[in-house]
């Protein structure tokens, strides 16, 4: 095994080199603060690797991204999202039983408990969708107690699998509808997952609601390039929460509002957000492009940059693609998209960018495709979520599949050093 040398104090601590199988190496610091006393610093963790994961392989540098060896640009292609999800979780692709047993299992339990129902009673009609998803999948684990045993068998993890994964599209058109006021449409199992979803939100009791296959074709497509994405914010909360053995449905929760934030999921939002903004001052892409490169101002060009992403993320490549057509099948022209495209010519092209490498990433073009498949602006980050679950499910499952320990990083204090207690009365 390779190994690394670091020396302190003139001694010398030979540290292993992990490789992974796509040639990856890392550092093995896992001793280090026992046999040294000291620890790393590492902010945002941008140089370190918390786990060893068989999931998803991506190379930033080369733009390339592959759920458990298949390449996205395939899955994206050929696949459904109900297999895409099976394969994260289960590690390969199901044979034509297993998908079948598999969709099977999750469209009998689309429904929600009845006494759930209620609970969007309680919500502010202005409530944002991502808050109602998170107390909401948190409020899962108090219909199903037993899913909060530490020592869950493969079946029981089975089921909750299922429940989350059929509860999630329920769960979340239904926020929609209370947003919207309007009555809430049972789920449809005779339709596919995303037919389902579709008609949860769109179709009315007053009226005949057809899927539309065009529309139906590019949520499978967005769900499947969002559903992993190795140890980015959200998984990571996820990983971190389920480390100390909270249920997979807290677990999952915290994984939601994790992703909420405009720097992570939030983007989707954000990016339509400023192109409405710069629609509505004219279409001057240059002035927005100048304000983000302004280190007076903290704005920053929301869909563009990316953590691991040094060149352009594949997932933006692909929705580019399939948005256009979408568009043209669609007969939709959104000036917003012509927008986008100047903005990301006008970056692309300007050394602040280029010298950064920061391209447009997967939030870039979505929220486009998500308009014009007619789901409001603040269900963005919900139908990331619910893209996302599959992948925070199998990142839970492989930390408890082994053996990982409560995650627990360590940290160097620079605040104050002991200092006696003050009286009130003596106090400044
Ligand atoms: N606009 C302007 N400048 C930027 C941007 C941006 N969108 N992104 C990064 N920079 C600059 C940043 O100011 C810094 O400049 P300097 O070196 O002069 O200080 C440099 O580029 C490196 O940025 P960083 O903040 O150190 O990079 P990071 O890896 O910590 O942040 C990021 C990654 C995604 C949070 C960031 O690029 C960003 O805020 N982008 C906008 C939000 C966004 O689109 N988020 C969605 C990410 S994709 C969906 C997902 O997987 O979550």
């Amino acid at each position: 095994m390779d190994k690394a040398k670091l020396i302190i104090d003139d001694q010398t601590h030979e540290l292993d080199i992990v490789v992974g199988t796509e040639g990856e190496r890392a550092i093995d610091i896992s001793n280090l603060r026992t046999e040294t006393g000291l620890i790393t610093s590492d902010s945002g963790f941008k140089s370190t690797g918390s786990t060893r994961s068989a999931i998803t392989f991506l190379d930033g540098e080369n733009g390339v991204l592959r759920y458990r060896g298949y390449p996205i640009e395939q899955l994206a292609e050929k696949s459904s999202f109900l297999e895409v999800a099976y394969l994260l979780i289960y590690g390969d692709l199901p044979n034509a039983t297993e998908l079948e047993n598999f969709t099977y299992g999750v469209t009998r339990h689309t429904l929600i408990h009845e006494d759930m129902k209620k609970f969007y009673e309680g919500y502010p009609a202005k409530a944002h969708p991502m808050g109602i998803l998170a107390s909401m999948i948190s409020a899962l684990s108090t219909f199903y107690p037993e899913a909060q045993k530490s020592d869950l068998s493969p079946k029981e993890v089975d089921i909750t699998v299922k429940r989350l994964i059929a509860k999630i599209a329920t769960i979340s058109a239904w926020s929609y509808k209370k947003s919207m006021g309007l009555p809430i449409m049972y789920p449809q199992n005779r339709l596919s997952y995303c037919g389902n979803f579709l008609h949860m939100m769109f179709a009315l009791p007053t009226e005949d609601y057809e899927v539309n296959p065009v529309i139906e074709k590019a949520l499978n497509t967005l769900l499947i390039l969002h559903a992993d994405h190795e140890q980015n914010c959200s998984t990571s909360t996820v990983r971190m929460a389920g480390s100390s053995h909270a249920s997979l449905y807290a677990a999952i929760s915290s994984g939601v509002c994790a992703l909420w934030g405009p720097l992570h999921g939030g983007a989707n939002q954000e990016v339509i957000e400023m192109l409405e903004k710069i629609q509505a001052e004219g279409g001057d892409v240059k002035k927005m492009v100048e304000k983000a490169k302004d280190k007076e101002s903290s704005f920053r060009l929301m869909g563009f940059g990316h953590r691991v992403y040094k060149n352009f993320d594949p997932r933006a490549k692909i929705i580019k693609e399939v948005c256009d057509e979408v568009l043209d099948d669609l007969g939709i022209d959104d000036p917003l998209l012509d927008i986008a495209k100047s903005l990301e010519e006008v970056a692309l092209s300007d050394s602040y960018f280029v010298d950064r490498k920061l391209y447009p990433n997967v939030d870039f073009y979505s929220g486009i495709l998500y308009r014009a498949m007619g789901i409001p602006t603040e269900m963005f980050t919900v139908m990331f979520s619910m893209g996302r679950l599959p992948g925070w499910i199998a990142q839970w499952k492989e930390m408890r599949d082994n053996n990982e320990p409560i995650s627990r990083p360590r940290q160097v204090y620079v605040g104050a050093n002991e200092r006696p207690y003050v009286d009130l009365k003596n106090r400044k």
